[in-house]
């Protein structure tokens, strides 16, 4: 059992400090924890930004997500996607809210099980794990969900060209084709279309094989946005796993295709090449190492686009 003693000290994320304090069972009453042991383990930490705690408490498994900032509109995408149908008894599935504490700010979403996309990628599943995320597009086509801000293009290019900023900062060796590349998204920029629920950060970490469908988790980034903008930073996620591990990238583009050809019918391909390009240039940003790699397959998307 992990001692909630070894969860870090944050200021700016109170809900640990009352974990550490109390417990998890007395800092969040509306769980209705009975007295049976409970196992934390600290899967990710952002010093302070963000905590995601994964805990078991007798045949309960649930994860508790804790924030800087206000949980509530996650905690609310989650409530509209049960609404929506995507709860038990759905082939594709996002997980159950089951506490939000506005004054601790941290959600509480129940546990999905499976192995994410990147997992099957490393397990040598790659056409199964682009067909199981083409599932996730097709369901999500069909949802009429309105919560969350804008989040087009025109967006996008706005935060692009803070990416290229901070990477040229970062690496002024870069600075030209970061520029480059904003200045092909700007003359490129796809129309959005109609409006869709994205989830804004659909990670191969965040997309799992339920067994009998998809199930997506992490919706702290979602808006209003094209499908595309998903599909760009997906498939972005999959060719970095070929980046950082190149025995990864034969099994990465077998996903790929397999994800492109089960979505040929859904999905606008010039788009999904500039939200690519877009999410090549926003991951440049955070992965030193692999910046001249993701800016050269980012000018390659943004040529094509010309
Ligand atoms: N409800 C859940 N069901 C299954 N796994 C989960 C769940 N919530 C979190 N996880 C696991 O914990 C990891 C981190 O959670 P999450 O992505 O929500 O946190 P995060 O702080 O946004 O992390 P990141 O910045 O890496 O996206 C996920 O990639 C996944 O492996
Ligand atoms: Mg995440």
């Amino acid at each position: 059992m992990k001692a909630t003693t070894e969860l870090p000290a944050d200021p700016a994320l109170p809900a640990l400090a009352a974990i550490r304090a109390l417990g998890l069972a007395r800092a969040l009453p509306a769980l209705e924890l009975d007295d049976a042991p409970v196992r934390l383990e600290l899967l990710r930490y952002h010093s302070g930004r963000r905590a995601a705690i994964e805990v078991r408490a007798g045949q309960r498994h649930f994860a508790v997500k804790i924030c800087a900032t206000d949980p509530s509109p996650e905690a609310a995408i989650h409530a509209a996607l049960a609404s929506a149908g995507l709860a038990n008894g759905s082939d594709a599935r996002v997980p159950p809210l089951l506490a939000c504490d506005g004054a601790l700010r941290v959600l509480v979403i129940g546990w999905l099980d499976g192995p994410s996309v990147a997992e099957l990628i490393e397990r040598g599943q790659g056409a199964s794990a682009g067909e199981l995320a083409a599932n996730w597009f097709h369901r999500a086509a069909t949802l009429d969900v309105r919560l969350g801000a804008p989040l087009g293009a025109a967006r996008l290019l706005e935060r692009a060209r803070k990416w290229a900023a901070v990477v040229g900062e970062a690496d002024p060796s870069l600075n030209d084709a970061a520029q480059a590349l904003v200045t092909a998204l700007a003359r490129t920029q796809p129309d959005d279309g109609t409006p869709r629920l994205v989830n804004g950060g659909l990670y191969a970490d965040h997309v799992l094989d339920l067994g009998h469908g998809p199930g997506v988790i992490d919706w702290g980034r979602f808006g209003q946005g094209p499908l595309e903008l998903d599909a760009g930073i997906f498939l972005t996620t999959i060719s970095r796993l070929g980046i950082r591990d190149a025995s990864l990238a034969g099994e990465a583009a077998r996903a790929e295709q397999m994800f492109l050809s089960s979505t040929a019918g859904l999905l606008d391909a010039r788009a999904v090449a500039w939200h690519r390009a877009a999410a090549l240039l926003r991951f440049a940003k955070r992965t030193p190492a692999a910046r001249p790699a993701m800016l050269r397959e980012a000018a390659r998307f943004a040529e094509s686009l010309q």
